[in-house]
């Protein structure tokens, strides 16, 4: 039996809300019947930010969970299975494999979930200022699944730790000049709709934003521009820590994924591996974006935002300070790291390639 062309369609482009690093919108999707294919695009991953994959399965995963939540509204179980393709990201975790990463085959029925379309389309990072809301955070853990956990890191090494990891991930010239590629300006960019992260999502100044829009006009500007930006971050990473940094007034959060109980695969390739990062199977890691997009929309009904910072993970440095700090096995694997909060201002939507 067809499970309705238009509500296929339709929980497809809502799914589309789901975030994902840089807003690349990595998944590319395909329709055949009641059957989704759904492969990375290659022109729409971070091999240099991303080298390990993790952010990119935490967008699948995110986007698997919208999906699931947008078909559900519309009568459909949504049954979401890792394909090929994941295989071969875990070995090459920087090159698009041609075979689909997720198959979901779509059936009428009555599917078990809490979120609505309503959420998954309110949704949306705020990297303003926040105010902790330890109560909706106590909330959102107890709604965890088992094998995941959601640690509070104390705000006044969080500050710390994003200062440093931030110049020192992109001081590297290769990184900074893959995250210019995904800045946008000003609304003369071509992606201004489409994807990528806008300066007004990013809180920057206007004058500010209009100056450097002056040079991502052409692709050798937007390189010339990336390399001044890793100088002026190798500079930042030497100064920073000499000065002193303010907490934020938020409840920086890390999700952690135990190894131990998420995946026995896990266990093992954890428990092995000598050297940090360590990392979960590919299909452990697609599994804890859907435990993050849960955490983000459970956090959203009460009120709490979230502001993403990947980098204190992507800078080994910062990574190994957090291990410490937070005293962490070595089978418990840090996935993501966000500063949560009720919104003090509101912020502008990001785009789609859909439009939506
Ligand atoms: C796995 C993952 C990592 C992310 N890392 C960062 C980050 O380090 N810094 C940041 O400002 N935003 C980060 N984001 C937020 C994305 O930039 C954001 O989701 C995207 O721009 C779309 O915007 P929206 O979530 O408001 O719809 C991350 C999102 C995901 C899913």
């Amino acid at each position: 039996m067809s499970a309705g062309t238009d509500a296929i369609d339709d929980a497809v482009r809502i799914a589309a809300r789901a975030p994902s690093a840089h807003n690349t919108q990595p998944w590319s999707v395909h329709r055949d019947g009641d059957t989704l294919t759904v492969h990375v695009d290659p022109d729409r991953m971070l091999p240099a930010g991303d080298d390990t994959a993790r952010d990119l399965l935490l967008a699948f995963g995110a986007w698997a969970e919208a999906f699931t939540i947008a078909a559900a509204g519309r009568g459909l179980v949504a049954v979401v299975e890792s394909a090929e393709g994941i295989g071969r990201l875990q070995a090459d975790p920087m090159t698009a494999p041609t075979e689909p990463l997720l198959v979901v085959r779509c059936r009428l029925g009555a599917a078990d979930t809490v979120f609505h379309d309503a959420e998954i389309l309110a949704r949306g990072v705020n990297r303003g200022p926040l105010r902790a809301a330890p109560d909706a955070v106590r909330r959102a853990r107890q709604d965890l699944p088992p094998g995941y956990e959601l640690r509070a890191i104390p705000p006044h090494r969080f500050s710390a730790l994003v200062a440093a990891a931030g110049a020192r991930s992109q001081s590297d010239p290769t990184i900074a000049r893959e995250t210019m590629r995904w800045l946008r300006f000003t609304t003369a960019d071509p992606g201004w709709t489409r994807d990528g992260l806008r300066a007004d999502t990013l809180l920057l100044p206007g004058a500010l934003a209009r100056v450097l829009g002056l040079f991502t006009r052409t692709s050798h500007g937007r390189d010339r521009l990336g390399e001044v930006f890793s100088v002026a971050n190798r500079v930042l990473a030497t100064v920073t820590p000499m000065l002193p940094t303010r907490a934020t007034t938020g409840l920086p959060l890390v999700l952690i994924a135990d190894g131990s109980s998420v995946n026995v695969v896990g266990a093992d390739a954890v428990a092995g591996s000598t050297q940090w990062p360590a990392r979960l199977p590919a299909d452990a890691v697609l599994n804890a974006g859907r435990v993050l997009m849960g955490t983000w929309l459970a956090l959203q009904r009460r009120g709490v935002v979230v502001s993403p910072h990947s980098e204190v993970l992507d800078d080994p440095r910062s990574a190994a300070r957090l291990r410490r700090g937070l005293r962490l096995r070595v089978a418990e694997v840090p996935l993501a790291v966000f500063d949560s909060g009720t919104p003090v201002r509101v912020v502008p939507r990001s785009a789609r390639l859909t439009g939506e």
